[in-house]
């Protein structure tokens, strides 16, 4: 583990300190990961750090402020420590039981919103919702839309129905525990939903040990997608045609170099159009849109 040599005895010397330890973690962005965190979790500013870096810091300070850059050094994600993360301008709540909602997912909600923005009462289901980020942000962005949201994970939907109190959504979206679509069954669904939408675990198996640290330490329920990657996609196709009417969408992020074999199948179970493919700012196909027949 590493830590902290000394006993930073000024705010200044802190972040001196912290970032020399952030930066022997191989943590590219030390400085700025530095300021986030004391910024989150002593409620200064940065123009405060900046303005009182020679004042000495209280012990209680100095204290908080190592226990995180010693977990942030052990890689724990900068955005666990901070307990937030923005995505599609509104502010999460995370924790180590959800996975992080990333800057490509948003890509979904967009692509959500402009087919379904066109329909006077859109009914949306979000598969594996995690924190709850798509069917909140999509039932934040169309004040006409239900939004049903699933997850095998109690936790996750414990965070997910806070974050949709949070932003004020809580009586358009239903969250159900359970297996995929499975948690829909009984609710008179069958033909009607406008739009299907996941980001489901897409990782292959075998490739989990060589990811990232920090993301080695979001849940493996939200990355592990079967031994080629694509387990979750070829059950999702196949329950989502019951759901969806007539013209309505599946909408699937996907891992890089998925979006070939995502067609095909869709292709070859039938019952789907290929409706488009975006590609994220990487230049990756990032988002399959496709149209029930
Ligand atoms: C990649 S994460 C996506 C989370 C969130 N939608 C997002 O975009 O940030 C996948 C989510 O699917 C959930 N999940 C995995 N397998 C599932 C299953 N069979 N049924 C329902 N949810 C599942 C995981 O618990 C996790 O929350």
């Amino acid at each position: 583990m590493l830590t902290l040599t000394g006993q930073p005895a000024t705010y200044g010397a802190l972040v001196h300190e912290g970032t020399a330890l952030l930066l022997k973690a191989g943590i590219a962005n030390a400085a700025q990961e530095v300021r986030w965190l004391l910024e989150g979790t002593l409620g200064l500013s940065g123009l405060q750090l900046q303005l009182e870096r020679d004042r000495s810091v209280p012990a209680e300070h100095r204290d908080r402020a190592l226990a995180l850059l010693t977990r942030r050094a052990d890689g724990e994600p900068l955005q666990y420590l901070l307990g937030t993360q923005e995505f599609c301008g509104l502010d999460f709540e995370v924790g180590p039981t959800v996975l992080i909602p990333r800057p490509e997912t948003e890509l979904l909600v967009r692509e959500v919103r402009e087919m379904a923005g066109r329909e006077a009462a859109p009914l949306i289901a979000d598969i594996g919702t995690g924190s709850g980020c798509i069917a909140v942000a999509v039932a934040h962005a169309l004040p006409k839309a239900r939004v049903y949201a699933t997850d095998l994970s109690a936790d996750a939907l414990g965070v997910a129905r806070r974050n949709a109190s949070r932003h004020g959504v809580t009586q358009r979206v239903r969250f159900l525990e359970g297996d995929l679509l499975s948690p829909l069954a009984g609710l008179g669904l069958e033909g009607r939903l406008t739009a299907v939408v996941s980001n489901p675990p897409y990782i292959p198996t075998g490739d989990l040990p060589g990811l990232q640290r920090e993301v080695q330490q979001e849940p493996r329920l939200a990355l592990d997608g079967g031994p080629d990657g694509l387990a979750i996609y070829r059950r999702l196709l196949r329950e989502a045609t019951s759901y969806l009417a007539s013209g309505g969408r599946l909408v699937l992020e996907v891992g890089q170099g998925q979006a070939e074999s995502v067609c095909r199948m869709a292709e070859q179970l039938g019952g789907y159009g290929v409706n488009g493919v975006r590609r994220d700012e990487a230049g990756i196909d990032r988002v399959v849109s496709l149209e029930k027949r």
